[in-house]
C-alpha cells in the first residue's frame, strides 16, 4: 500500500482517486488538498481522460470532514487560507472536462459532503451517512456547502441540514437528490466498471460537450444557455464522432470511439 494520501488508479482513462487517511476517517487536512491539487495538475493535461471517480479508503468512511485537529487552533487568517485552498482545489475537480463521480462508501460529513457536491453526481453505499455538522463544532461549512448544497437539494433542505447539523442516511440522501443511486457497499466496484463501459462506448468529445453545456448553461439565462447548446451541438459535427456514431447505427453495428 502506498503512503500517498491520494491514491491514483488509472484504467483506460477512467481514473479512480482514493482519499487515504483511514485512521482519521480520511479527514481533509491541508496536505491532502496539496496532494489532490498536484494530481489534478496531471489530470488537467490528459486528452485521453474519460472520467474521474473519487472514493475513500477503508471500510467506514468516504470522508469524515475537514481535519478537526488541524482546524482547532486556527486564526481567522489561517481559516481563510485553508478554506481558500480547499475551494480552489474542489473547483478544479468540478470543472474537469469529463464526468466526475463520487463513490460514497460510508461517512460523508462536512468537507466530505462538500467533495461529493463538487462532483457531477454521487452514488452511495446503503450504509453511507451524510451531513453538514459544522454548526455543532461552532463553525459553518467552509468548502462550498452553503452554496452548492442549496443548488443541489434546494434552499429549504440545505438550511435544514446546515443549521441543525443533523445526519441523514443514504435513503434520505437519495430522496432529496443529494445522491443519484444507492447500492450495497460491495456493489460500488461493479458500478464503477459499468460506468467505465458505458462512458467508453460513447463519443469522448460528445461526453465532454454534454458536461460543458450543462455546467456553463446553468450560469446563464435560458436563451443564452440554449444558444450555447446549439453551438456545442453544431461543433460535434466538425469532428469524426458523428460519422462513426451515426454510421454505426445505420450499419447496425456498435460504434468504435
Ligand atoms: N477530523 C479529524 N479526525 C477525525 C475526524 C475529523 N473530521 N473524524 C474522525 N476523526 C478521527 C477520530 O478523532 C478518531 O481518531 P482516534 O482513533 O485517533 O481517536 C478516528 O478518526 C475514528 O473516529 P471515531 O473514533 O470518532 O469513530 P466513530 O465511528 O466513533 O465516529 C464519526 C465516526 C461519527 C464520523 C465521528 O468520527 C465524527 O463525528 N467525526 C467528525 C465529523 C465532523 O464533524 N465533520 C465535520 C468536520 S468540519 C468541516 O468539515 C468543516 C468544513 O466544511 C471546512
Amino acid at each position: 500500500m502506498s503512503d500517498n494520501m491520494i491514491v491514483v488508479d488509472d484504467k483506460a482513462g477512467v481514473v479512480r482517486l482514493t482519499i487515504s487517511r483511514p485512521k482519521a476517517l480520511n479527514a481533509l487536512n491541508s496536505a491532502v488538498f496539496t496532494e489532490l491539487a498536484s494530481v489534478l495538475s496531471d489530470l488537467e493535461t490528459r486528452h485521453d481522460l474519460r472520467a474521474v471517480l473519487i472514493t475513500g479508503a477503508g471500510e467506514k468512511a468516504f470522508v469524515a470532514g475537514a481535519d478537526i485537529a488541524e482546524m482547532r487552533d486556527m486564526t481567522p487568517e489561517q481559516a481563510r487560507a485553508f478554506a481558500g485552498q480547499a475551494l480552489q482545489t474542489l473547483k478544479r475537480l468540478e470543472v474537469l472536462p469529463v464526468p466526475v463521480v463520487a463513490l460514497v462508501n460510508g461517512f460523508c460529513l462536512g468537507g466530505g459532503c462538500e467533495i461529493a457536491l463538487a462532483c457531477d453526481w454521487a452514488v452511495a453505499s446503503d450504509n453511507a451517512i451524510f451531513g453538514q455538522p459544522e454548526v455543532s463544532l461552532g463553525i459553518i461549512p467552509g468548502f462550498g456547502a452553503t452554496q452548492r448544497l442549496p443548488r443541489r437539494v434546494g434552499p429549504a433542505m440545505a438550511l435544514d441540514l446546515a443549521t441543525t447539523g443533523r445526519k441523514i442516511d443514504a435513503a434520505e440522501a437519495l430522496r432529496i437528490g443529494l445522491v443519484n443511486r444507492v447500492m450495497p457497499r460491495d456493489a460500488l466496484d461493479a458500478y464503477a466498471e459499468e460506468l467505465t463501459t458505458q462512458l467508453s462506448g460513447n463519443g469522448p468529445v460528445a461526453v465532454r460537450s454534454a458536461k460543458r453545456a450543462v455546467h456553463d448553461g446553468l450560469d446563464q439565462d435560458l436563451d443564452s444557455a440554449l444558444a450555447l447548446e446549439t453551438s456545442l451541438f453544431a461543433l460535434c459535427f466538425a469532428g469524426e464522432e458523428p460519422g462513426e456514431g451515426m454510421g454505426a447505427f445505420m450499419a447496425k453495428r456498435k460504434p468504435r470511439f
